[in-house]
């Protein structure tokens, strides 16, 4: 099966309602390659008219969610449950960003839950992996990403782990400016695909996309794009601005 290419724009707690849709309909008028799945992750109030530009465009555009909530339903005051999430006409759904594993206190067992429940509703989890600065000078960066892929997705079928999208980000990484090198970075997305061939088969592992997030940006996505192993990117800061983002995804 041929994996998806994919460029994700995760905007986190950024932009206002008139800011997003300009930027939406920025990148959306730009050339794009066709062969390149976008998605916009934009703050939950902006998921339907972000949803409404899409839906009359083209196939290759599709909104997230920066988040969700494992519980289906109930007095939960300010979560959003995933058939809410999915009611909006949203496909994609973060689950275990850093900022959330380290700010919002996120466990290995919140998380394998909130991927359960993602599928359940047709959404596609991106699971968000990878180790801090200590673990990496540690050398431990190998078995801590193992240890997150063993705690919230190695639970599920081989049918259910070809439905998801792993996304490895170096937390040292993340809106530091300081990118993991392609090499760095490929060493990682082999051994994680590597991991998946090994729990279930080669086949299923060859399936799933495994984005690279944590300062990629216009100059760099081309040469780590251009990495065995890496099937796109997690941008973040650089998903703000229109030009960067269409450059991004014409990196491929
Ligand atoms: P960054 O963020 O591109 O700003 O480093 C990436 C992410 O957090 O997904």
């Amino acid at each position: 099966m041929q994996r998806k290419k994919i460029v994700a724009g995760n905007w986190k707690m950024n932009k206002t309602l008139p800011e997003a849709e300009a930027l939406v309909k920025e990148v959306m008028q730009a050339e794009t390659k066709a062969s390149v799945t976008k998605i916009f992750f934009p703050p939950f109030p902006f998921l339907v008219t972000v949803n409404n530009h899409l839906h009359n465009n083209s196939r290759d555009f599709f909104c997230g969610a920066q988040n969700c909530s494992d519980k289906e339903s109930g007095a939960y005051t300010g979560e959003v449950a995933t058939p809410a999430i999915a009611s909006t006409g949203t496909s994609y759904v973060l689950v275990g960003h850093s900022e959330r594993r380290t700010l919002f206190h996120e466990t290995a067992a919140l998380l394998k839950n909130k991927i359960d429940s993602c599928l359940q509703h047709m959404l596609i989890p991106v699971y968000c992996i990878g180790e801090v600065l200590q673990e990496r000078e540690a050398n431990k960066h190998f078995s801590v990403v193992e240890r997150q892929l063993e705690e919230s997705l190695f639970h599920l079928s081989a049918e259910a782990i070809r439905k998801c999208v792993v996304a490895y980000e170096p937390v040292w990484a993340i809106g530091t400016g300081k990118t993991a090198t392609a090499e760095e970075a490929g060493e990682m997305h082999s051994f994680i695909r590597e991991r998946i061939a090994h729990k279930y088969n080669k086949e299923t592992a060859d399936s799933i996309s495994i984005l690279y997030g944590g300062s990629c940006n216009a100059q760099n996505a081309k040469e780590l794009f251009g990495t065995k192993d890496i099937d796109g990117g997690l941008i973040g800061g650089a998903s703000l601005k229109a030009a960067d983002f269409v450059t991004i995804i014409n990196s491929f």
